[in-house]
């Protein structure tokens, strides 16, 4: 495959060298290809968790849990202002340290024993230490490998990662941090779990074809003589990550209440200087299960976790710069979460549907035209994620 492909002049020709294969539909239901999938690609993957002003000053920390891992990690802010993140596991024996979703503080106590660990991962006391044949330096909680870019915070859950965060990310780094999330000091989301695998759930975000189809209702449905299903105006690809340019409706079909609101989250952008920028029509896709739209109006971000092969936790989140300090500000953000959400709403129904149609096997492949290519993208790059894991186990054994 192609790791870097140059700027194509239309969208039809920038996906043409991935071919028309059919996809072998097992892919999106078989627990055996999910579990290829786990171990291939999350347990050694950048996975983005979070965003620092969760983390404003030393001694904040947030906690993530992480089902596809059973893992629960803790994300700390130190009082160096480093960001360090370990497992949410007592090294005593096993207990979870901390059950609240976020804190403040100077140290982790372990509530079984009164263990106490540090924001730096180390022991810093244990009642009656002496009575174990142990040194304080044993006894260091494990370490998580984390990194940001654009204000995201990543985790990699391979005690070794094998690219840096940069890496992975790859061109795409630059362009994310031109982003308002690169800024953004609060933010409001929306957890849903979905009966679907985690491509599924993602790739319903990563292609239009369907939007003239499922989005009559939240009116986003891109019905224009000139483009008629909403295609994106270019496609880029770097490694196994990909972004799309939005196409600009001269025509949107919106409601009155719409247009207000997005009248009135222009002005706010503007105000918080981000209304326009290199990448305000950019969908930046970051392999696995992350993108982010650089759209000031409607700057969101979706993550899709996996849970089992055929089951999946989602994310959305909305960025913005500042307080709500007016009530218009307050409502026009409320509003965008809200308008978000109801465009999902339409979406998850139809998610449903798609993977219960796969689950009998009787559908042997599924199908992507080119403007489906950003969802065969992803395919590819699972494929080449299992296949390099499998070339190095091989070599292992
Ligand atoms: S399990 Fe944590 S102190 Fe004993
Ligand atoms: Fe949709």
């Amino acid at each position: 495959m192609n790791e870097h492909t140059p700027v194509y002049t239309s969208p039809d020709e920038a996906v043409a060298w991935m071919g028309t294969d059919p996809i072998p539909a097992k892919a999106y239901y078989d627990p055996e290809w999910f579990e290829l999938e786990r171990q291939a690609i999350f347990m050694r993957t950048w996975i983005e968790i979070g965003h620092v002003c969760e983390l404003p000053e030393p001694g904040t920390w947030i906690r993530r849990d992480l089902e596809f891992a059973n893992a629960s990690i803790l994300i700390v802010r130190g009082k160096d202002g480093q960001i360090r993140a370990f497992y949410n596991a007592c090294t005593h024996r096993g207990t979870q340290l901390v059950e609240e979703e976020s804190g403040r503080g100077s140290n982790f106590l372990c509530p079984y024993h009164f263990w106490n660990f540090g924001y730096d991962g180390r022991l810093i006391a244990a009642p009656d230490f002496n009575r174990f044949a142990l040194t304080k330096e044993d006894c260091k909680i494990p370490k998580v490998s984390v990194d940001t870019c654009a204000g995201l915070i990543f985790i990699n859950l391979d005690s070794n990662p094998k690219q840096t965060l940069r890496e992975h990310l790859g061109s795409y780094a630059e362009g994310m941090e031109t982003l308002p999330v690169a800024r953004a000091t609060h933010f409001a989301e929306y957890t849903y779990e979905i009966d679907a695998n985690w491509k599924i759930t993602y790739d319903n975000f990563q292609e239009n074809y369907h939007l003239r189809h499922v989005h009559g209702l939240t009116g986003i449905a891109t019905v224009h003589p000139d483009n008629l299903y909403g295609y994106p105006t270019k496609y880029t690809f770097d490694g196994a990550n990909r972004t799309q340019e939005i196409w600009s409706n001269p025509e949107p079909k919106i409601t009155p209440m719409q247009g207000y609101n997005f009248g009135l989250a222009a002005k706010f952008a503007q105000e918080e200087g981000v209304l326009t920028g290199p990448h305000a029509r950019t969908y930046f896709a970051i392999f696995p299960s992350f993108f982010i739209i650089g759209t000031p109006v409607q700057h969101f971000s979706h993550k899709v976790y996996p849970i089992s092969a055929t089951r999946s936790r989602g994310v959305f989140r909305v960025y913005w710069i500042g307080e709500d300090d007016s009530a218009s500000k307050r409502y026009s953000r409320e509003y965008a979460l809200a308008s978000i959400h109801d465009i999902h709403t339409e979406d998850v129904n139809i998610i449903n549907r798609a993977q219960k149609g796969l689950l009998s096997g009787a559908i042997k492949n599924i199908h992507f035209m080119n403007m489906e290519g950003l969802c065969r993208h992803l395919y590819l790059n699972v494929v080449k994620a299992i296949d390099e894991w499998q070339a190095e186990q091989g070599k292992r054994a």
